[in-house]
């Protein structure tokens, strides 16, 4: 049986916090929102907590968590050792959508980091979050509160679907405002590579520590380089429906994709279209889902998962997308739609 709370951001119930906090201290289950997507909580430091964590979501066991802490100062418990790129980041960014890879320190079990001698650590802005984490007074290992390989939550709702039975509790503080998980940054080696693209983009990073690579998996097809983080290497974020995203002058992309559905629904599959508010009415199909502004970035990452799951509700058997901009935080919109796609992309010019 889970229990489902609902907690007001602007006006926070104190004791739904400390029931949560409990429950973790317990070593079961919380799943809770951050400013990014919600998370499934265990305690970090309990390895059976930790295996619930695998099961719930039925997570390769080689995949490592995140570590969230409520404090900066908490770090240095469970790492070797923060070098002044790891503490520039930290200051400038922390609290926020970044989570940092560091050398680890025996504490942090193996069950969580999946055998590597790294940890991903990450101290979120979300004030439930936080007041969870310091209440619990635990590192708190929270990957994202979805089944695995479906798209990660960014309402209760989606945690509900997906884990309800699986977790102790539920807590709902409605929806994530950046949508995407969180950058992540390897700051244990010589230069600073971005692992996973997010919230906090290169140019940002590079404002703060200079030269930042890119692991070179995130912006090839090619199969056969391997991602640094494991969870890349997975078709994560899928909805149920065959994605394919059309690169191109939006012109012809359009006329493009209104010849396929109508010789598709011909045929009798159900066709969904993620349009802009710049392109909605120019689609001729039944099921077209506006995403956002395409001059804004961040509202269309913040869309990208919940309009993933509301086609899945839809049922439909296609879904035709139109590429992003990758300015701003565009760069991880594109990452995850290219990994929902199963990297098909066709170029219309
Ligand atoms: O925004 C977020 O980061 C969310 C919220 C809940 O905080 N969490 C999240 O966790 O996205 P998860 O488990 O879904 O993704 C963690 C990613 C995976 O790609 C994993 O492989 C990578 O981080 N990762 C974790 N530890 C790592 C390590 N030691 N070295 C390399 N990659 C690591
Ligand atoms: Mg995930």
């Amino acid at each position: 049986e889970t229990i489902i709370r609902r907690v007001d951001v602007n006006n926070i119930d104190n004791n739904i916090i400390v029931e949560a906090a409990e429950i973790l201290k317990k070593g079961q289950l919380v799943a809770f929102p951050t400013e990014t997507v919600y998370g499934i909580g265990a305690n970090a430091l309990d390895i059976n907590a930790v295996e619930k964590i695998y099961k719930a979501k039925g997570r390769p066991s080689d995949n490592p968590l995140i570590v969230h802490v409520a404090d900066k100062e908490d770090v240095k418990r469970y790492v070797l050792n923060i070098n002044s790129t790891a503490q520039k980041l930290m200051d400038e960014f922390w609290p926020g959508p970044l989570t940092l890879i560091f050398e680890k320190k025996d504490i942090i079990p193996d069950k969580i980091t999946g055998g590597l001698s790294t940890v991903a650590i990450r101290m979120p802005s979300h004030v439930i979050a936080r007041n969870i984490i310091r209440s619990s007074g635990l590192p708190i290992a929270a990957p994202s509160a979805n089944v695995s390989g479906k798209p990660s939550p960014t309402k209760a709702e989606h945690v509900i679907n997906d884990l309800s039975g699986k977790v102790d509790m539920i807590v709902d503080g409605g929806f994530c405002k950046i949508g995407l998980e969180s950058t992540v940054v390897d700051v244990s080696e010589s230069v600073p590579t971005i692992l996973r693209p997010g919230g906090v983009t290169k140019e940002m990073l590079e404002d703060v520590i200079g030269l930042v690579k890119v692991d070179p998996a995130i912006k090839s097809n090619n199969k056969d380089i391997v991602p640094k983080a494991p969870g890349m290497k997975y078709r994560h974020y899928a909805p149920n429906a065959d994605l394919t995203i059309f690169k191109g002058e939006t012109h012809n992309v359009i006329s493009h994709i209104n010849n396929l559905v109508s010789m598709e629904e011909e045929k009798g599959t159900k066709v969904g279209i993620i349009a802009t508010k710049q392109t909605q009415n120019d689609f001729e199909c039944v099921n077209i889902i506006n995403i956002g502004d395409k001059k804004n970035p961040k509202e269309i990452a913040a869309n990208l998962f919940k309009v993933l799951r509301d086609f899945d509700d839809m049922n439909v058997d296609v879904i035709y997308c139109e590429a992003f901009s990758i300015k701003d935080i565009g760069t991880a919109t594109m990452n995850r739609l290219m990994k929902a796609a199963g990297n098909k992309v066709i170029d219309i010019d």
